[in-house]
């Protein structure tokens, strides 16, 4: 009787016995980042509705803080079916070969979220999520972090600060070229080793959206943040093709749902995790906070926005001119 009665229940919400009387489909969603972030969080949001969702026929496992696999090697370990979700930062695709996502990277590109969600919601991002198709990847969604400041152990008030300091960058050409330009020295490497690096003197300084240097406890080896917000960090939830092609039909649509639901959740939480995490930053004590005058951030945005000419051949002039258009970002303004 109990059986009939969750059979019942089950085709109410869509869901074939099929899809349910056989062992559950396990979704592998590695990440980079701990729990308390914006896509840790985004990602739990998930798990819950995804096996809520499809009522227990697909399981989600979460591993966060690259318990599993570390950035480059979640990026193979999706092309091999070895994970079945990452949400990758979107200065990590131009190793896959697309490397119009680094234009997320261009300093100063997006003058706060409402223009960010032109790109991220609109067509320009749904053309870019299409071009991971034929690297057998399906991008499902775009996830907000933040806006980043740049830290390191000396203050920050000029480009000219950061001149020959060793900064830990992701792997993008477009944040090397940033770096490059105001004449710091970028360092590539794994976010999950970059607390470490701080800390030994590896590398002298980082940029970061609060969330992430707050949950690394970067903040404890970072005596200076200059509250820039010179570029965005954010990611693309993105799945096998193959995988996610051949789930049944009705477990994929509740998934859909649940992927839309938590997109909604995880942009909803990203300013106001990063608003907490800063102020968390101030109540350490560790490390001095530093807001910019108008003229301070007039000479930061003057010195990196001759990177978004010099990347046109790294992500594309065509794809640049649609962010542009998109958002009334004037480069000539400044
Ligand atoms: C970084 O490497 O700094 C970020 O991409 C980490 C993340 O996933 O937010």
């Amino acid at each position: 009787m109990k059986i009939r009665a969750l059979l019942v229940g089950l085709v109410a919400v869509g869901l074939s016995a099929a899809a349910v009387a056989a062992d559950p489909i396990v979704i592998k969603f590695s990440h980079v980042v701990a729990q308390d972030t914006p896509k840790g969080k985004g990602a739990d949001k998930f798990k819950e509705l995804a096996e809520k969702y499809t009522n227990g026929a697909v399981k989600v496992e979460v591993y966060p803080n690259s318990t599993l696999y570390k950035d480059k090697e979640e990026m193979e370990a999706l092309q091999l079916g070895a994970v079945q979700m990452l949400a990758p930062s979107l200065a990590k695709f131009g190793p896959l070969g697309v490397r119009e996502f680094e234009a997320f990277d261009l300093p100063y590109i997006f003058d706060g979220y409402d223009a960010l969600h032109k790109i991220t919601k609109g067509p320009v991002g749904q053309q870019l999520l299409d071009k991971l198709e034929p690297r057998g990847i399906k991008g499902l969604a775009y996830w907000d972090n933040g806006f980043k400041s740049f830290s390191a152990n000396s203050p920050i008030t000029k480009p000219e600060d950061l001149r020959g300091k060793k900064l830990r960058i992701q792997s993008s050409k477009v944040l090397e070229e940033q770096m490059r330009q105001i004449r710091a020295l970028p360092q590539v490497m794994a976010f999950s080793e970059t607390y470490q690096a701080l800390q030994t003197g590896v590398v002298d300084g980082t940029e970061n959206p609060h969330s992430n240097l707050y949950t690394q406890k970067m903040h404890e080896v970072q005596k200076h943040l200059a509250l820039t917000d010179h570029g965005y960090l954010g990611y693309a939830v993105i799945t096998n093709k193959r995988f996610w092609d051949g789930l049944p039909a009705d477990v994929r649509s509740q998934l859909d749902k649940a992927m839309d639901e938590a997109t909604d959740y995880a942009n909803q939480i990203a300013k106001e995790e990063n608003d907490k995490a800063l102020e968390a930053v101030r109540a350490s004590g560790k490390t001095e906070i530093r807001a910019l005058s108008d003229e301070e951030r007039a000479a930061f945005i003057k010195a990196l926005l001759p990177v978004h000419k010099k990347m046109e051949s790294r992500v594309g002039a065509a794809t640049i001119k649609s962010i542009y258009e998109a958002t009334g970002f004037d480069p000539g303004k400044f």
